[in-house]
């Protein structure tokens, strides 16, 4: 599962010297381990003991081809959200019975799309979406099948723009009008009702939460049948949280104490499962970061060591338009030099090229002294990275490269200053 290591002074990922990847394809630069992500969709798999259900991958994670036929070639299913992901995801291989199309605003052509190649289901946020996909349905002859998102008003924790089921949130049906809703749509004529939904949030730490998830849709299921409405699919969706802090370790590394994690997806699906189970319902998930976030780094050059009055900037070549997580949600990345000297520590804040102050990997990070010209490594960053990047600055998106055994290949271009 752990394919990023120290080999002497060197960080390598499956045995390849990371250095020598970035000086051949250039930085800032994504690169992933093939085993690393084949081993966490294996992990998450045999979690389930040979109990029938679907993972659906969330594409929105990461969406690279080659990485997609990777986890389609696994038996995964692929959770999309939006016309893009459903086009990637089929084009990748994944059977369209096994492909479920979430989000809050599915346009009408969207819609019309995804009906077209049949997909399994349709996760329906609003009531007025069910009436829209029951008219594109009619017109097209054929029957939608959805599951209603319902919002559980669990508080997730973690940071406020990855919690979902809050009351307040954007997202789902409150639990509260779940019956009266699936009632509506059992009477809509172009719309098969198949279950509930929930997806609670993202990077969720606390596997408690999870259990008064799985608690929550387990009542519910009953007093909609109870109600006499059929629940065939219950989908539990993703969020499971990741260990981001000390990912490698080495002695000439400041020590980094790994975040508490009181589970991880395996676990929590051992947990659950035999909750969810007792619903007889087809028993879905959608994991995205857990199953691609370790699997990736960001490689990036340092530019500039620049000393003002009490501190130290390194700025490298990479930046928040390369991965933006730092920025936005003030997430932590390890950061690690590719080559360690035993060189003594020092607090620096390690800052992009981009013209504001937002624009940072880390503030008051212990690292060891690195100079211009050096390589460091932002661990753990293959989930909501390169999917989040953007030309801002009228900067080209960085490369992607896949590493598999000994060799390191290419897996999407740089782009280039034509392509702005
Ligand atoms: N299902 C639905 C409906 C989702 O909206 C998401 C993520 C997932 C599944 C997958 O969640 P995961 O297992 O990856 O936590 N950009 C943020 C995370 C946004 C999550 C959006 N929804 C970040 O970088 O932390």
């Amino acid at each position: 599962m752990h394919e990023y290591t120290y080999t002497s002074n060197v960080l390598t990922g499956e045995g390849v010297e990371l250095r020598a990847v970035a000086q051949k394809f250039g930085t800032p630069l994504y690169v992933y381990s093939k085993e690393s992500l084949l081993d966490h969709c294996r992990h998450i798999e045999r979690a389930f003991e040979g109990h029938p259900h679907v993972t659906y991958y969330a594409v929105k994670a990461n969406a690279n081809k080659a990485l997609l036929r990777l986890i389609a070639g696994e038996g995964l299913g692929a959770d999309v959200g939006s016309r893009g992901e459903l086009y990637l995801a089929l084009e990748a291989g994944f059977p369209p019975d096994r492909i479920a199309y979430s989000g809050v605003g599915k346009r009408d052509d969207e819609i019309a799309y995804a009906l077209q190649r049949g997909i399994h289901a349709f996760n329906v946020e609003s009531v007025e979406e069910l009436e829209i996909i029951d008219q594109i349905a009619g017109r097209s002859g054929a029957k939608a099948r959805i599951l209603l998102r319902v919002n559980l008003d669990i508080d997730a924790g973690g940071h406020a723009y990855v919690s979902t089921s809050l009351r307040q949130n954007k997202f789902g049906i409150p639990r509260q009008q779940a019956a009266d809703v699936l009632r509506g749509a059992c009477s809509l004529k172009h719309i098969e009702v198949r279950g509930i939904h929930s997806h609670i949030g993202s990077q969720i730490t606390r596997g408690e939460t999870f259990l008064r998830a799985a608690e929550a849709l387990v009542a519910l299921v009953r007093e909609l049948r109870a109600a006499g409405i059929p629940i065939h699919d219950v989908d539990f969706g993703g969020g499971f949280g990741v260990q981001y802090r000390g990912y490698v370790s080495h002695p000439s590394l400041p020590a980094e104490e790994p975040e508490e994690i009181n589970l991880s997806a395996s676990i929590l699906i051992k947990a659950v499962m035999p909750m969810l189970q007792e619903t007889e319902c087809r028993i879905s998930i959608q994991p995205g970061r857990s199953i691609i976030a370790h699997a990736g780094v960001l490689l990036v050059k340092v530019l500039y060591r620049k000393e003002t009055d009490g501190k130290v900037f390194l700025v490298v070549d990479g930046g928040m338009n390369d991965l933006i997580r730092p920025s936005l949600y003030h997430s932590y990345h390890q950061i690690v030099p590719l080559t360690l000297a035993d060189s003594p520590h020092e607090t620096v804040d390690v800052v992009g090229p981009l013209c504001e102050s937002g624009d940072f990997f880390a503030l008051d990070r212990a690292l060891p002294r690195v100079q211009r010209g050096e390589y460091l490594a932002l661990m753990c960053a293959g989930a909501y990275g390169y999917v989040l990047s953007s030309n801002y600055n009228a900067r080209l998106r960085p490369a992607e490269v896949l590493i598999d055994g000994s060799s390191a290949v290419l897996i999407r271009n740089r782009e280039t200053i034509e392509q702005l």
